[in-house]
């Protein structure tokens, strides 16, 4: 059997055990079912337990128990209750940065919504030319390829759009209290947790693709995190003192990504306006902003519907677009 044979067939045996979970089925029933041999039968039963599946045998029977809580691209797939975002899975243990890889896939004609995922990132990427630290199997980490019709200066917003749809993800699975920070940093107690890249392709009044990168510290604990980033950064299972259900956490979000794209695309960020306002944990502040080597202080007055700051300076007021802002202690 070649490789692919064995995962198909893998695919198959675990939709059919799937259909009655802790309950035992003949394994002779379900070789014949699938029209394979009991040798194939068994090479798949072996590919899916070393993928972390577990199943109980005994005298012939099988049954289903559990899934692995990782991110291959079964689970990923696996009740995803999406249109169009995660319709196209690539899913890999470790690559250096799967935005990467989307923007390659993209550029060869991969439709909007195909995603790709790694269990580990050796070279993730964050903003402003900074690491995203990606250890294996605690993180989410995952490039959307999105092509929408829109004109490119419509792009920028995208980032607050998907902070929206992670906010409220991450706000799902977590107790404590979750917000963002413009553009496009999820904070669980005043800490990092969540963090987004957006990549635009485009020419001058049409976006080829955006790749949207969005990297979450899920079951990180303390000592997965560098040094340096322990005073700043969080996870979820940090927060709550357990660990989260990875998988669940990452379907809630493609499923909000796939819902708050829909509504940019009609009306930018019109609707979601109040829910950014909700989570902002800037409006009402005095901030530091930094562009490039420039730097200004101000009071964050509110998001527009455009996903642009609003900050008062001097009386004035004035729209930001991009920039690192950091809250001045009041
Ligand atoms: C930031 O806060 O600076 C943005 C971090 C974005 C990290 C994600 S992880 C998945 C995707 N691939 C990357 O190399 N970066 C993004």
């Amino acid at each position: 059997m070649t490789k692919q044979e064995v995962e198909e067939l893998a695919d198959r045996l675990l939709e059919r055990m799937r259909r009655r979970p802790g309950r035992f089925t003949a394994v002779a029933s379900l070789t014949k079912a699938m029209k394979a041999t009991a040798e194939e039968v068994d090479n798949s039963l072996r590919f899916l337990k070393a993928l972390g599946y577990k199943v109980r045998q005994k005298k012939g029977l099988i049954a289903f128990i559990s899934a692995p809580d990782t991110l291959i691209s079964t689970e990923i797939a696996y009740g995803l209750k999406t249109k169009m975002i995660g319709r196209r899975i690539y899913a890999y243990r470790s690559v250096r940065s799967t935005n990467d890889i989307a923007a390659e896939l993209a550029q060869a004609g991969e439709p909007e919504g195909t995603i790709v995922t790694a269990e580990q990132q050796t070279k993730g990427r964050g903003r402003l030319g900074r690491s995203w630290h990606s250890p294996p199997g605690c993180g989410i980490y995952v490039s959307t390829i999105l092509k929408p019709k829109f004109a490119p200066g419509k792009a920028p917003g995208l980032a607050i759009m998907t902070s929206v749809a992670l906010a409220d993800a991450v706000s799902k699975f977590c107790q404590a209290q979750v917000n963002i920070k413009w553009p496009n940093d999820i904070l669980i107690n005043g800490k990092k947790a969540a963090g987004i890249l957006t990549e635009l392709s485009a020419e001058k009044d049409k976006i080829d693709y955006v790749i949207v990168g969005v990297g979450v510290n899920v079951n990180h604990r303390a000592d997965d995190f560098p040094a340096e980033l322990r005073a700043s950064a969080t996870s979820l299972r940090l927060a709550n003192r357990r660990k989260v259900k990875r998988v669940a956490l990452f379907h809630q979000f493609l499923r909000n990504l796939e819902s708050e794209y829909r509504r940019y695309c009609k009306s930018q960020l019109s609707a979601s306006h109040a829910k950014i306002r909700r989570y902002s944990s800037l409006i009402g502040h005095p901030v530091r902003l930094s562009i490039g080597r420039k730097i200004e202080g101000g009071v964050v007055i509110d998001i527009d519907a455009a996903g642009a700051l609003i900050l008062e300076q001097d009386g004035q007021r004035r729209a930001v677009t991009s920039g690192e802002v950091t809250l001045v202690k009041e």
